[in-house]
Order: structure tokens, then sequence, then C-alpha cells
């Protein structure tokens, strides 16, 4: 399944893109970071089937809603590849929605992953049959970078706005990644962080490990450390002490899908930050694209919640750290009820209070 990917060392991880499409439309690759290596090697992987790019998404290579959207898009493309090479415009659109289909099933619980290959079927779909099969895939090669380039565009805006909320010298904790990594380019949450560092507002972050695959450890604090942020790594169970220590004047966190009434999915364990954080009358922010949201279900408990491997649990990173045979629950994410969200930080603005119809105002405006 992963005979065609190429892996190769690479220099400057402020310069690379976390997702990108490298090469025409017969050899083309999507080539990504791969972040289960981080943070001890910085690799990319070039994916030059459908089949690769699944299994990147599956397995965490490429992770982070916005991330999996741009990776998902550029992946269906490989599906045309077949047809582009018999110049068979109907195979190649066959071939791209099949793969769009497949890729439906990497993961259940970012909504960005499904929007982004909305997108990409509505192209393949409105392409009429006597266009040629070069231009076919051209229009789609537009949309997926279309939606990279948004998604780069958003984060900046998303910083800009965020930084607002954050006043000089302030303690702010963060949980899971919501990062560069996760997004085309500088992320979501961590840009808030990031904008409010470089507009010289003296902040700490501190990042929560985030068990079980320690993406905060791993990713976060390595973002952090890269762009310069003062960074203090916790364990996820020490939130609480650092709260009563009035170590944190905010709390600021991505998302995987925000509902109608602005009920937030995000890294399991989101939900107990949040409740810490209203025990201490601390707020509570999200930072989130408009493509995160998904107006079709009313509320949180209709997000669905993927279940992982028990063995991330039970013998993550290889190591044994439960007795064989123990049972282990495994939920990678949970709800943040909207009650406890002070405000939603997104491209357009600031949503505050976090409600339905101020949700659906903000997805209005342009
Ligand atoms: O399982 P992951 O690592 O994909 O989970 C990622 C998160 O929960 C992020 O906080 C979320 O996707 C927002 S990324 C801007």
């Amino acid at each position: 399944m992963t005979d065609d990917r190429r892996v190769s060392g690479i220099g400057d991880p402020s310069s690379f893109a976390t997702v990108a499409w490298e090469g025409d439309a017969r050899s083309g690759r999507v080539v990504l970071i791969d972040q289960t290596k981080l943070p001890g090697e910085f690799v990319t992987i070039a994916c030059g089937e459908v089949e690769t790019v699944w299994e990147a998404i599956r397995a965490l290579r490429v992770r982070g809603a916005p991330a999996i959207g741009v990776a998902a898009a550029y992946g269906a493309l490989l599906g045309a590849r077949e047809g582009l090479i018999q110049g068979d415009l109907s195979a190649s659109r066959t071939g791209v929605l099949k793969a769009s289909a497949r890729l439906r099933t990497s993961r259940p619980t970012a909504v960005n992953l499904f929007w982004a290959l909305d997108r990409i079927d509505r192209i393949a779909q409105s392409i009429p049959d006597d266009v040629s099969v070069q231009a076919f895939f051209q229009s789609l090669l537009d949309e997926a970078r279309s939606i990279e380039a948004e998604d780069r565009a958003m984060c900046r805006a998303i910083g800009r706005h965020g930084a607002a909320l954050v006043s000089q010298g302030q303690g702010i904790l963060t949980h899971c990644n919501a990062g560069g990594l996760a997004t085309a380019d500088y992320g979501t949450a961590l840009a808030v962080l990031f904008t409010a560092h470089e507009q010289g507002k003296g902040i700490h972050v501190y990042a929560d490990e985030t068990r079980p695959l320690l993406q905060g450890a791993r990713l976060t604090a390595w973002e952090l450390r890269n762009r310069g942020v003062p960074v203090t790594l916790i364990c996820d169970s020490m939130a609480a002490v650092v709260m009563k220590e009035h170590k944190i004047n905010l709390v600021i966190v991505g998302a995987d899908r925000i509902a109608s009434n602005g009920d937030t999915a995000n890294k399991i364990g989101t939900y107990g930050v949040a409740v810490l954080a209203h025990a201490h009358g601390i707020p509570f922010y999200v930072a989130a694209p408009s493509s995160t949201f998904d107006l079709s279900i009313p509320d949180g408990g209709a997000i669905p919640i993927e279940e992982r491997d028990p063995k991330e649990i039970t013998e993550g990173f290889g190591k044994k750290t439960a007795p064989e045979g123990v049972h282990a629950y495994n939920p990678a994410f949970d709800v943040t009820p909207a009650r406890l969200i002070a405000a939603i930080v997104t491209e357009r603005g600031i949503v505050q209070p976090v409600n339905e119809q101020n949700i659906r105002s903000m997805l209005k405006s342009t």
C-alpha cells in the first residue's frame, strides 16, 4: 500500500509547506511532512497513490482539521491519473470521485476533510464532457491549490483577529496542536499566539502534552520553539494546578468541527480543559476557519467522534505501558459545549457570545 512513498530528509522546517502538490498531471505527487516522525526527524513523504494519502491521513502523518482537508483535496487528484494517461475524461472523472469517496473514510470527525472533498467533487462533476482531460485535471488542481491558499490566508486573518484578545505578559494554555502543521501554514490557535508574540506582547505559553499521541509535546512545543515563543510543556493532568497557581490568563484551542449552536469537537481532553477554565474564571477561546463549521448539525451530540486503536494508550510509541489484555477506551475527540466557550475566533472576526444566531451571521458575512 505504501510502496509508492518516497521519503526524503529536508532542511529548514520554517520554509516547507505542510502539504503540497509537486509535479505534473502524469507524475505529480502529494508531498507532506511526516508528522509521526517529529520532533526527532523532519522528513517528507511523497504520495503517488490515493491509498498512500488515505494511510497518511489515517496514521496521522498529516493531521489537524484544515491540513487533512488540503491533503485529501490533492489526494483525490491522484484518482484522475489512469484516465489521464488513457486520454479518457470519463474515466478520469470516475477515478476522482472514487478517490474522494475513499478518502472520506480516512477519519470521521474533522469536517474540513468533507468540506474540501465536496469542493473537488463539485468541480469534477461540473466540467463538461467536451473539454480535454488535461484541462479537466488542471481545473481540479486549481481548486485544490485554492483550498490550500485560502487556508493560508484564513490562518493569517485568525491570527490578526485573535491577537486582540491577548494582553501584555499573559500566560496562555493550549491543548493538542493547532499550528502550521495542522493547517496549510501558520495555524489557528497557534496563529493567535504567533501574532501576539510578533506584536511584542511578551506571552508565555503552557502546552498540554496531549495524551495519547502527544501532539502538544511533539508538535506544539516544537513549533513554538521554532518561532521563539516562550513555552513550558506540562502533562495534561497539570492543567488544573497551573490555573490554580494563576499562571494562566486565557486558554485557546483549535477545532475539528463546530455545530450550529457552537458546540465544538476538538482533541480529547479539550472538554476537561474548558471545565477547568470555567471553574477558575479563565476565558476559554476556540480558533477556527469557517471551513470548520458544520451547519448541517444542530449541536455537538451529532458530531461523529473517531475511536482509535486502544494500543495508542497501552503501547504508544512501541512501549508497553499497561498489562497485556487490559481493556482501554480511546476516543480521539470530545465535545466542548458552547456555554463554556467565551468566543470563537474566525478569519471573518470574533463570534461572541457563542450562539447559533451569531455563528450564522458570521458565516454569511464576507
Ligand atoms: O488527531 P489530530 O491530531 O488530527 O487532532 C487535531 C486537533 O484536535 C486540532 O486541535 C484541530 O484539528 C484543529 S487544527 C487547526
